[in-house]
This record gives structure tokens, sequence and C-alpha cells, in this order.
């Protein structure tokens, strides 16, 4: 039988892309200051920048958006939308929200005040932002695993256990209002949570009588990892292995912008009667009522068939192989990326990759500058432009959109890495011209960095 796993689909419709010369190139990247987020997506090639909402939509996804039904109140489209997602999740309260960070925001503003501490593997940059903005404290505790590049635990997203329960007895568990597992872990890597983990922080939350959130984003890619490596769940369904791992919280938030394989849309989901009530009370003043949360009835459509398409087996062979053949073909040449290749992204390591550039002129920013100067292709850092000096880290974040470019696009990355990879000692580091008060990676000015001062 032939071995090569292919996307399984067809193309049925086409998104022209635009070459530009390597001289055009230079002059858009000074306009852009640097920085490729102030690039217009017009003059970009290849575009790595996000998994988020970039992702193609199916015939069938398609198909139930002519079905969305727009009543205000009481629509079919969210009685579809809720029941598709509870036959995965389990929960029994499903709260729509327009994107993640909106169904983060009012989980938090409902559980959480001033000097609570919230525990979570790695918070992702909005959900940190939304703990912080009201006030409670926002801790990772990944596995010291998951935070060195090169090491190849398979399960680097996985929460250290013994740290959690220090931080309980420490703060108190009355100062704890939940705790949180992102799957997998982006701001680590990409990296997915085992079961036996899921597991194991249940039965801390549980002895502690804290509930446990999941931050779902990418549960599909998460449970396919499960299934490829942790045994006993070789024979599962990547859907029983999520339905599992949902039963052990108490409730989630999501991004459906990412494994809901929407353009836009999240949700929360809980078990508590009356949080589900006041979270109701806070979505009605911001996003919208309960029964389309912000979104239009044919995005709840789009949600309903894309969450479960997420869960093909065929659909997560390929997606998870195509980006490890990214990560495979680029680290057999020596290039140091975070190991092993995650689910959504790979993880360049601009420390290792330009040693010469000190962190204070951003190693990840040069490096994601000189990608698109090479081959127009458009990534992220995240590193010390993002998070300061707190960086752990500099990496360049290259996030596969699902569904959306085929093998030879990916092999044309690979070419253009390997060729920034040989010319890596004449890459310059890059100075701060401008700086916003605070997520100041959106909009930042640079410059290159000229003469030794
Ligand atoms: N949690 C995680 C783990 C995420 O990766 C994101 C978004 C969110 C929450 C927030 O969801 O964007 O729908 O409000 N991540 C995108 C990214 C933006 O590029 O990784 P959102």
């Amino acid at each position: 039988m032939a071995r090569t796993i292919i996307e399984p689909f067809r193309i049925k419709s086409v998104e022209p892309i635009r070459w530009t010369t390597r001289e055009q190139r230079k002059v858009l990247l000074r306009a852009a200051h640097y920085n490729l987020f102030l690039l217009p997506a017009a003059d970009v090639l290849i575009d790595l920048l996000t998994d988020s909402g970039t992702g193609a939509m199916s015939t069938h996804q398609w198909a139930a958006v002519m079905e969305g039904d727009e009543s205000y109140a009481g629509s079919k489209s969210f009685d579809r939308f809720r029941a598709s997602i509870q036959d995965i999740f389990g929960y029994r309260h499903v709260i729509p929200a327009h994107q993640g960070r909106a169904a983060e925001r009012i989980l938090f503003g409902v559980t959480c005040k001033k000097g609570d501490v919230v525990p979570n593997n790695t918070h992702f940059d909005t959900t940190r932002a939304n703990v912080e903005f009201v006030g409670a404290e926002a801790v990772d505790l990944v596995i010291p695993e998951g935070r060195q590049p090169a090491n190849r635990h398979p399960f680097k997203g996985n929460m250290d256990i013994a740290a959690l329960r220090e931080l309980i007895a420490r703060v108190g568990s009355e100062r704890v209002p939940l705790v949180m597992l992102t799957v997998t872990n982006n701001s680590g890597g990409g990296q997915p949570v085992s079961m036996e983990n899921a597991r194991q922080v249940s039965a801390v939350c549980r002895e502690h009588r804290i509930p446990l959130y999941f931050d779902a984003c990418r549960f599909a890619e998460n449970s396919y990892f499960i299934k490829l490596r942790e045994s006993g769940y070789e024979s599962k369904t990547p859907k029983q292995i999520a339905q599992e791992m949902f039963g052990y919280g108490d409730g989630c938030t999501m991004s459906a912008k990412k494994d809901g394989m929407a353009n836009i849309g999240g949700f929360l989901c809980t078990n508590d009667d009356l949080l589900a009530q006041q979270q109701k009370d806070l979505l009605i003043l911001t996003e919208g009522y309960p029964t389309y949360g912000g979104l239009a009835g044919r995005d709840l459509e789009a949600i309903a068939v894309g969450v479960q398409e997420a869960l093909e087996e065929d659909y997560l062979r390929y997606r998870i192989a195509s980006t490890a053949y990214l990560g495979n073909h680029i680290s057999e040449q020596g290039v140091p990326i975070v190991q092993p290749p995650g689910g959504h992204a790979i993880y360049l390591d601009a420390r290792a990759f330009l040693p010469h550039i000190p962190r204070d002129q951003f190693p990840g920013v040069a490096l994601a500058a000189e990608l698109y100067l090479e081959g127009g292709i458009r990534s992220v850092e995240i590193g010390s432009l993002m998070f300061g000096s707190a960086a752990k880290m500099d990496l360049v974040r290259l996030a596969i959109p699902r569904r959306v470019y085929t093998q030879s696009h990916v092999d044309y990355v690979v070419e253009v890495i390997l060729e920034v990879w040989r010319k890596r000692d004449s890459i310059r580091g890059l100075r701060l011209v401008y700086e916003a008060p605070f997520l100041r990676h959106f909009t930042a000015k640079l410059e290159p960095v000229t003469a030794k001062a």
C-alpha cells in the first residue's frame, strides 16, 4: 500500500496568492518597521502568522452556513451548535461567544477576584491578560521539560503536579478559584497534555474542591497525540479520547477559530448552574443573547459541523503529519526547533539559530523579518518583543492554517528556511524605536542595528 499521507480533500475554490520580488520586500519590510504584524496581508506569499480563523471550511460547513437561522432568540442553529458541542465536551451549559478571549473574559470575570491565583500549564497571552485584568495572578506550571526546546518528551504540555500541589498548599485553596489546562499548550510549542496528566490534575482539583477548566482551542490535535503516544489509547477514536478528557473537568473555554474549523467564534462550557446564570447575564451585557453570543446563526452552524470534522482521523493524520514534515525537514539539516514538532505549528529556536544576536536585539524578530525578505513568508515572534525581559525563550512560530496549504507550499517554506539558515551569520539584530504601553508586539516599530556603538 502507498505510504504517502496526502491531503484528504480536493480543492473546489482557490484563492490566488501574490508574488513579490526581493527588492519589493525590502521596501515593504522597511515600511512595516520590521514588524510583520504591520505588513498588508496581500504582500505575504505564505502566511503562517497564525492558525486562528485562517482555515478553509469544508463543503459540509458551507452547506450548513446556508441553514443558518438568524432568529434573535431560540434559533435552530443554536440547538444544533449546543448538541454538537455537548456530544464531544459533555458539559451541561454551552454559552456561545465571538471568540476565545470573550469566553475567557466572562469566565474570569465571574470566578476570579483580586488576590486570587490561577494555575495553568501555560497561559496563552490573552488568557493571562484576562486573569490579570480582574486582579488575579496567572501562574504557569508546565513541567520543566516543557521549557527545554531540544527535549523530546512526548507530552511537553503536561502540568507539573508537584508544583500544583505546592502552589495550592502555599496560597490556600480558597484563593484558587479554578485550575486551567491548555490543550495543546500553544505558548509552549503546541505540545500535548497526556490523559494521565489530565487525570492527575483533576484528582488534585477534586481533593481541594477546585474546578478544572480546559482551554480547549486545539483539543482535537491533543486527542490525536494521545492516540499516537499514550498506551491504552491506540484503538480509541479521537472523539472518545476527547470525551474522556473533558470528563475530568468542570468546563472549558474554546476558540472555535482553531479546532472549531471556523473563521470566527468560540464558546464557554460549565457544569455549574449558578455560574452559568451569572455568565449568561454578563454575556447579554457585552456579547449578545445567550442563543447567539455575538455570532450569526450561520457561524453557529459552521462551528457545529467544524468541531466534528476536526476529530476525523483522516484529517488529523494529515494535519499532524504535515506539521511534522516541515519540522523534520528543517531539523534534519541542523535548524534548531522546539522538539518534537507540535500540532499546529513549528517553533524555531531563534537564540540557537542566531547566537550572535543578543536578546535585547530581538533575535526572533530579526529571524522572522529575514524569512519574509527571503521568501515572502510571514511568521510570528514569541519571545523578547512579546514578553520583554520575562521571555524564557526567543521563538519564531510558523503556524499552519488548517486545510489551506499543500505539500508543495510546505516544501517551499522548507527551502526558504534552509536558505536563511545558510546565511544566518549575516543576519543583524534590531533596535526598538516605538513601543505601546501594553501588548507592544502588535504595533512595535524597529530598525536594524548598524555599526557597533
Ligand atoms: N487560548 C489559546 C491557547 C490560544 O491559542 C488562543 C488564541 C486563545 C486562547 C484566544 O482565542 O484568539 O479566539 O480570542 N490564539 C491565537 C494564536 C490568536 O495565534 O495562537 P481567540
